[in-house]
């Protein structure tokens, strides 16, 4: 296994262009196995989650291959409607096959997820969902089994404890899409990934309106076709980098950005005191005085999003002051606290919320990933970290960002990889 290694107290100064969102490239290329037709995924991000999508894609009897961020889909004679455990288990988005297999089969066997480090991430929202379209669903031996003589359309409401569910939408989306009659989802997910999903399905013939909205409605249509699509760029990647720039004090052009995605996180760091120029497809982020602290509490989109909590709370370790952040979507997401606390920060976790009380400075130290943006926290804390940091595990990181270390070093940081 791999570690990174960080010197800190190094300005990033520069541009950095961002990769396409991660999680709209993976419902996205579960949509591929509503159609036999090819379908060509552009501005695909080269990550390890996007690698276990096509394992599982060639294993339901797709062709699929990624060639410089281009992802090619076409169907071989063989089709399976058996998602299992060994590949579901490794990575929770590919739960999102379901929905498409019923949508074109009308049979499924899924194995079910499983939790993770961040919590133990139910489904009872994806199986209420997709049951309101007239499918028998059984759990048998860790395994969701699903079978409709015909999927019809029908009203469901997805909201749960926590609000809305991101990939329970998606695969309710991807099940109506070829059911008889009209599906409306009420709390539907507003992410910008679902709106890209739609987006993609409406490509192939899909009739979809509202999404991006609370309330998703959708006309059932016999058949998809093939198409073409480019992903969307990944906020969380795009909001990581503006946390660079200000954790380090320095200028960073952020390229390749929808900033209208990044609306929480851009009035929150404006609160902090950062200097946020939007044009287009870029933001310019820079401290613009000393940076005060700021609560934030995590919601569904548009809200605070819960990818971002660790990423700021790297930042509030290090700014004078104290800082409530609560987290309402995942509340043990906190594996990145004990670690930050190793290298002097001064959180103190009580239930969902961590207060943190602001330190003058980090100290570099051998730290451990445990979860994606957890990973990406303990990179921004070994940039201003005095001395060098280690993060092990950082599997974890290559899930979901494409070359951090390469794009962190064109911007001025030491940053390399070591054998662990
Ligand atoms: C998606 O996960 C994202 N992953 C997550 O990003 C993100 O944190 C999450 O949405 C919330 O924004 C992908 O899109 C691949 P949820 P998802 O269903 O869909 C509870 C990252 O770092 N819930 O929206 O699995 C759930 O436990 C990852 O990129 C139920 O109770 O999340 C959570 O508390 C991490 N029952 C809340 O809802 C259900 O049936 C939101 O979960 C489903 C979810």
């Amino acid at each position: 296994m791999d570690k990174l290694v960080i010197e800190g107290g190094i300005r990033l100064k520069g541009e950095v262009a961002v990769s396409g969102a991660k999680n709209a490239v993976l419902p996205i290329l579960a949509a591929t196995l509503l159609t036999d037709e090819p379908c060509l995924i552009k501005s695909a991000p080269n990550l390890r989650d996007v690698n276990t999508m096509l394992k599982i894609l060639r294993a339901l009897g797709k062709n699929a291959e990624m060639d410089k961020g281009k992802i090619s889909v076409t169907s071989t004679k063989n089709k399976s409607f058996f998602a299992d455990y060994k590949l579901v288990s490794t990575m929770r988005a590919s739960f999102c096959v379901l929905g498409p297999l019923l949508g074109r089969f009308k049979k499924a066997k899924v194995s079910l997820p499983g939790g993770c480090v961040i919590g133990i991430r139910p489904v009872d929202l994806h199986i209420k969902g997709i049951r309101a379209l007239g499918v028998q669903v059984n759990v048998e031996s860790g395994y969701v089994v699903a079978n409709a003589p015909r999927l019809k359309g029908g009203s469901v409401y997805l909201g749960g404890i926590f609000g809305s569910s991101v990939l329970a939408t998606d695969n309710v989306m991807m099940a109506a899409v070829l059911a008889r009659g009209k599906t409306v989802i009420e709390s539907a997910a507003c992410e910008p990934e679902v709106a890209d999903l739609a987006e993609f399905l409406i490509k192939m013939g899909a009739r979809i309106k509202g999404h991006g909205t609370p309330i998703i409605e959708i006309e059932g249509v016999a058949h998809l076709k093939g198409a073409t699509h480019t992903i969307i760029p990944d906020r969380i990647e795009a909001g990581t980098f503006m946390l660079a720039s200000l954790i380090t004090r320095g200028d960073v052009l952020i390229k390749n950005v929808f900033y209208q995605h990044l609306g929480a996180l851009i009035d929150k760091l404006e609160e902090a005191g950062a200097g946020i120029v939007k044009a287009d497809s870029s933001l310019r982020v820079y401290p613009k005085r000393r940076l005060r602290p700021v609560n934030v509490t995590t919601l569904p989109y548009p809200g605070f999003p819960t990818d971002m909590q660790a990423q700021i709370m790297s930042l509030m370790a290090i700014t004078a002051g104290i800082s409530v952040i609560t987290e309402k979507i995942y509340p043990d997401r906190f594996m990145h606290v004990a670690e930050l606390n190793r290298m002097g920060a001064r959180i103190q976790r009580e239930g969902p919320h961590a207060i943190v009380e602001g330190v003058k400075y980090l100290s570099g130290a051998p730290v451990m990933a445990s979860d994606l943006r957890a990973s990406a926290c303990l990179v921004l804390a070994g940039l201003i970290g005095k001395g060098r940091t280690s993060v092990s595990r950082i599997y974890h990181l290559e899930r979901g960002y494409e070359n951090l270390e390469e794009k962190l070093r064109g911007l001025g940081a030491r940053i390399w990889r070591e054998k662990e």
